[in-house]
């Protein structure tokens, strides 16, 4: 299995913190926050990294992140030109992934569990995808899983009126059918491709599986839950 870290996007909700940075470099504890993304990768023993930014900052990211080898694994970069959404960016990972299953971060969400037991449910599951959801008591800023006992029944993004408090956080894992299913989707009101887009369309063949996150953890892209992260990393 290879992975793929998305750290696109223009970081506008903490602006001006990410005017000249781009916000996966922003301090998360003592570390840039993409390092979190990675080293959780490594110790699911993934080794073979796809990192996506932007044009803009492609050259700090490749500084900050070198070639893998002081974190025991392989990165390769790929530029989005355009900041379309996850799934655009996601778009990009085709031939890297090269018909393999590849696990997805999305780069400003961090976490002081473990992603291992998940990847390895995912590498005995014939096929399909598998979400991590964490409950949280903001589910209007997040993807939100409408569940009954067993399975997830239905995903909105941001939904106003919520009807879980169970997220579907930043990591995502996909067999190699994604990226045509990607090729189908159309732009949201918002004009992104939407990753939740792509995890209902699993859903909808009844191939979409779940984890809950144990350990902490939050998306470090507005003010409040940046400084969250910092706290819970330090801690
Ligand atoms: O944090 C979990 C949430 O992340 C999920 O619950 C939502 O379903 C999902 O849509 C996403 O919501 P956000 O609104 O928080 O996503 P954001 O636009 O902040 O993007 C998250 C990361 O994805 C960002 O740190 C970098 C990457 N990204 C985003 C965009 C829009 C890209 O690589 N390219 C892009 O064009």
């Amino acid at each position: 299995m290879k992975g793929v870290i998305l750290a696109g996007g223009r970081g506008e909700r903490l602006f001006p913190l990410t005017k000249v940075v781009n916000k996966h470099l922003l301090p998360v504890g003592r570390e840039p926050m993409i390092f979190n993304p990675i080293r959780k990768l490594v110790e699911a023993g993934i080794k073979q990294i796809l990192v996506v930014t932007s044009t803009l900052h492609m050259g700090d990211i490749v500084n900050a992140c070198g070639s893998g080898k002081e974190f025991g694994c392989e990165f390769t970069f790929k530029v989005q030109e355009s900041n379309l959404g996850i799934a655009d960016a996601l778009r990009l990972a085709e031939s890297f992934a090269a018909g393999e299953k590849i696990v997805v971060i999305l780069g400003d969400n961090i976490t002081t569990g473990s992603l291992k037991q998940f990847v390895d449910e995912f590498e005995k599951q014939p096929k399909g995808a598998k979400v991590l959801l964490k409950e949280v008591s903001d589910p209007s800023r997040f993807g939100i899983a409408a569940l009954d006992e067993e399975q997830i029944i239905s995903i909105e993004e941001k939904p106003k009126r919520p009807k879980s408090n169970f997220a579907v956080i930043g990591y995502y894992m996909f067999d190699s059918r994604v990226f045509g299913i990607i090729r189908k989707l159309k732009p949201s009101a918002r004009g992104e491709y939407e990753i939740t887009d792509v995890n209902n369309e699993y859903l909808r063949q009844r191939e979409l599986t779940y984890g809950i996150l144990k350990g902490e953890w939050t998306d470090a892209g507005t003010f409040e839950s940046l400084a969250f992260a910092n706290k819970m990393v330090l801690k």
